[in-house]
């Protein structure tokens, strides 16, 4: 049985990943390179300077580390202006009642979102509360797909990493969901979410059994 269930955050409690992916398509596309939905989905999951370093791979110019931090910080700042308006609206259907349903199971409840908004928007959407642990990005050393973030959760729980399951929208979260060795829910399309061992299309199809 298990004993928590760690979530991420962009893309499967909220619609962020809308967001990063506006974002960085006004970036990538000031910058020369082409960005559609296909090449973002390699982004879902991976931190920011990762983001970044993925985008301009593809550009024809060559950046100093200043350069590069530069228009991290400015993706940032156009990030955050899309997300200063959110509230508990923002919320995805099935959202609060797939945390609720947890709780209710007796389950500890963890966060693990390489965001470094990630505070802020849980404070946005009102379900600060309904996290026993929210691992905070700016202590990870290594993104999704490492394991880290969701052993680190984990270890906060109290939980051996064989008793969780997490629930990951990104290719990448879901590699270290396995990487970590528990049990995978894929939220989005299974062909997409090939490694996890189950998909469902969304929060709304949330069921613990
Ligand atoms: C992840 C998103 O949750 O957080 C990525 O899936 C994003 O798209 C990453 O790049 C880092 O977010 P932030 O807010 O720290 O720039
Ligand atoms: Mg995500």
């Amino acid at each position: 049985d298990f004993k928590a269930v760690i979530f991420d955050l962009d893309g499967v409690i909220t619609d962020t990943a809308r967001y990063h992916y506006l974002a960085w398509k006004r970036l990538a596309e000031a910058e020369g390179v082409h960005f559609d939905e296909a090449f973002n989905e390699h982004l879902k999951g991976i931190d920011r300077m990762g983001s970044l370093e993925l985008i301009l791979a593809s550009s024809p110019r060559s950046y100093t580390d200043a350069q590069k931090l530069a228009l991290a910080t400015a993706k940032n700042e156009h990030y955050k202006e899309l997300i200063a308006t959110m509230t508990p609206a923002d919320l995805l259907p099935g959202a609060v009642d797939a945390l609720d349903a947890c709780r209710a199971a007796g389950l500890k409840i963890g966060l693990a979102s390489v965001s470094r908004n990630a505070f802020t928007v849980l404070d946005s959407l009102g379900i600060t509360g309904k996290f026993d642990y929210v691992v905070d990005a700016g202590t990870i050393a290594r993104g999704k797909p490492d394991p880290e973030i969701f052993l680190k959760a984990a270890h906060e729980l109290g939980v051996p990493p064989a008793d969780c399951f997490g629930v990951e929208d990104a290719v990448a979260g879901v590699a270290s969901i396995k990487a970590a060795g528990m049990y995978a829910i894929g939220v989005g399309d299974p062909r997409v979410l090939a490694q996890a061992d189950v998909v469902i299309p969304d929060l709304a199809a949330f069921a613990l059994d």
